[in-house]
């Protein structure tokens, strides 16, 4: 086993408070502590925002940044403001000029998360998502692993997944993280590392801020987009990676006990990246280790994701000229 590909990123925990960080706030960067909101900010009172989570690798031998799938982020936080009737000003491409200049700016020479958000600056209380003002801010700070990608012991969560006629899961809406930090504190309560949830209908939706994979009989099996879940980006780079690998794929409804008979079980995420679930509510998972494929898919992964693999060049763009 290549131990230093399954360490994935490096860097400090993002659960630690950042006191370092660059933001872009108002046309302008500026130190992270600088990019200030109002208490009575609508965003804030109830949460009527979006955001995107995306990461920058370092590639110390290229001495180069490499952003992952950027210009797919940005569209998605284009898709999530048109959910919650945001106008942002920027269009894809400025966004991804902004975030390179961002990263300049902060001088990163180390694993970075990004955090673009969108919210509803508006000083008002009312509920409505129309003719309020909107702001755009997008910050950087350096991070590691978000969580462990050796093994990891998950419950299945009492907290059923908002359905996407409550909240929309297929966006990446502030409030609607509740619903994650919820099924999370609780499985930690419980001694377990991650919460899978269901969906209303009782069928697997995803991990609390990743999308959930499983395998059985050789094919790599996921939920569909229309079972609650966002719709992971990380997730399409795992099933491009298993179609080039000769994997087959499928994506259909999964019951919470094919986990429990599953050969392996994993989730994907840009925090999370590739991340095997070793233990779900007690029982081993597989072998209760690492399981083969992935491991294939993690070292494809972690190698692509730094600008190390020539056939997916096109998933990073460079930061530093
Ligand atoms: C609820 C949820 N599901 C899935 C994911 C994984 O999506 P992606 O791979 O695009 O980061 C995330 C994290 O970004 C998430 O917050």
């Amino acid at each position: 086993m290549n131990t230093e590909t399954l360490a994935g990123a490096s860097g400090p925990s993002p659960t630690q408070e950042f006191d370092e960080g660059t933001a872009f706030f108002h046309g302008r960067m500026m130190p992270l502590a600088d990019a200030q909101v109002s208490i009575a900010t609508h965003a804030l009172q109830y949460g009527t925002g979006c955001f995107e989570g995306i990461r920058a690798y370092w590639n110390e031998e290229q001495q180069n940044l490499y952003l992952l799938k950027a210009p797919e982020h940005y569209q998605r936080f284009h898709d999530s403001c048109r959910m919650i009737r945001i106008l942002c000003p920027y269009a894809v491409e400025d966004l991804l000029e902004i975030t390179r200049a961002l990263l300049r700016t902060g001088g990163f020479r180390q694993d970075v998360y990004i955090r673009p958000v969108a919210f509803k600056a508006s000083r008002v209380i009312k509920l409505t998502l129309k003719d309020l003002r909107d702001d755009v801010a997008i910050y950087a700070v350096p991070m590691g692993n978000y969580i462990d990608v050796g093994g990891l012991h998950a419950i299945v969560s009492a907290w059923t997944r908002v359905s996407d006629n409550a909240i929309p899961a297929r966006s990446k809406l502030t409030g609607s993280y509740v619903n994650m930090a919820l099924a999370s504190d609780d499985a930690h309560e419980k001694g377990y590392d991650e919460a899978i949830l269901l969906g209303a209908d009782g069928h697997v939706s995803e991990g609390a801020g990743s999308n959930l994979f499983m395998v059985r009989r050789g094919t790599l099996i996921t939920p569909p987009v229309t079972a609650d879940i966002l719709e992971g980006i990380t997730r399409s780079i795992v099933m491009e990676l298993a179609e080039e690998n000769g994997i087959p794929v499928a994506e259909r409804p999964i019951d919470r006990t094919e986990l429990y008979v599953a050969d392996e079980v994993f989730l994907t995420g840009t925090g999370a990246q590739i991340a095997p679930i070793t233990a779900i509510d007690g029982r081993m998972v597989g072998s209760g280790r690492r399981g083969p494929m992935v491991g294939r898919l993690q070292d494809a992964f972690f190698r692509a994701v730094r600008g190390d693999d020539p056939n997916h060049r096109d998933w990073v763009l460079p930061v530093y000229d």
